[in-house]
């Protein structure tokens, strides 16, 4: 594990992770999916299935925390070549930003121009209920609004801009595809806007009643970073949120890691069905 913010990722390791992986598969994917806490199955729908440990992978953040086991999948969905990163990491484990957006990098030279991204999230919209997917409209990233942003130090100019335009992070084209799809199989569909915060404790009441004040309509610890460096290598991303727990606002009920993994794994075949339809008609 490598710590602090001034970890900074250099083309030149990314792009020794981009020729490991392509030394053990020989694919292109232009579809990348990033998988949240306990949304796993989503990788068991994987037709052909390539898996690369992250731990083969030199430079690769490993996870650390439960439900999160680590690897790479290449293979196909619905036809479409894709690549799966399984077990993202996060910033309360220790990586600095820069680290744990290694694997969106390595899709980047991979060829991936389209990323889905889930996560597990807290419901902070009091009409959300535990089971709901949320369609991510956009996102607020508190800790990169606070200086902790993954595009930190040196830009790696071929990797994108210095100043990445924020206007369009989760893509409009792709929103109202997932809208459609959601559609066309009875799923409903909820949308909002998703707020990042480092963790790992889950929020005071005091800090839910904040967030609910600045527009937010779920609350995670992840997805903001990877999002930003997907779009400051011009991806076009698409997020959804599995609505986990609904948030006490009075502190009248705890949240648990078990009950958000439990949770997960109610939600993940509403999702899979959902990443497979927006795939399918990609
Ligand atoms: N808060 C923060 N992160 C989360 C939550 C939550 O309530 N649920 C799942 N991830």
């Amino acid at each position: 594990m490598s710590g602090s913010d001034s970890d900074f990722v250099t083309l030149q390791e990314i792009d020794s992770i981009a020729e490991a992986v392509r030394a053990k598969v020989d694919a292109k994917p232009r579809i990348g999916l990033v998988l949240g806490s306990g949304l796993g199955a989503v990788a068991e729908a994987i037709q052909s299935p390539m898996v690369i440990p992250s731990d083969e992978l030199s430079g690769w953040p490993a996870s650390t925390v439960e439900g999160h086991a680590g690897k790479l999948i290449i293979g196909e969905l619905e036809g479409q070549s894709v690549c799966v990163v399984q077990g993202r990491v996060h910033f309360y484990e220790g990586f600095s930003m820069s680290r744990l957006a290694v694997p969106v990098r390595v899709l980047q030279r991979l060829g991936v121009s389209v990323l889905i991204v889930t996560n597990a999230a807290g419901g902070v919209n009091q009409s959300f209920e535990p089971g709901d997917v949320m369609l991510i409209t956009d996102h607020i990233n508190f800790p990169g609004m606070v200086g902790h942003s993954p595009l930190l130090g040196p830009n790696l100019d071929k990797l994108g801009p210095r100043f990445p335009d924020m206007s369009q992070a989760y893509d409009r084209e792709l929103q109202e595809l997932a809208r459609q799809v959601a559609s066309d199989l009875g799923i409903e569909l909820r949308e909002g806007v998703y707020f990042c915060l480092a963790g790992p404790t889950f929020e005071t009441p005091a800090e839910l009643r904040f967030l609910q004040t600045q527009g937010a309509d779920a609350v995670g610890m992840s997805t903001a970073p990877e999002v930003t460096v997907a779009r400051h290598a011009g991806m076009r991303v698409l997020g959804f949120s599995g609505i986990t727990n609904k948030s006490s606002m009075d502190g009248t009920r705890a949240t648990s890691h078990e009950e958000v993994l439990e949770a997960g794994r109610l939600i993940a075949p509403k999702l899979v069905r959902l990443v497979k339809g927006v795939i399918a008609r990609l």
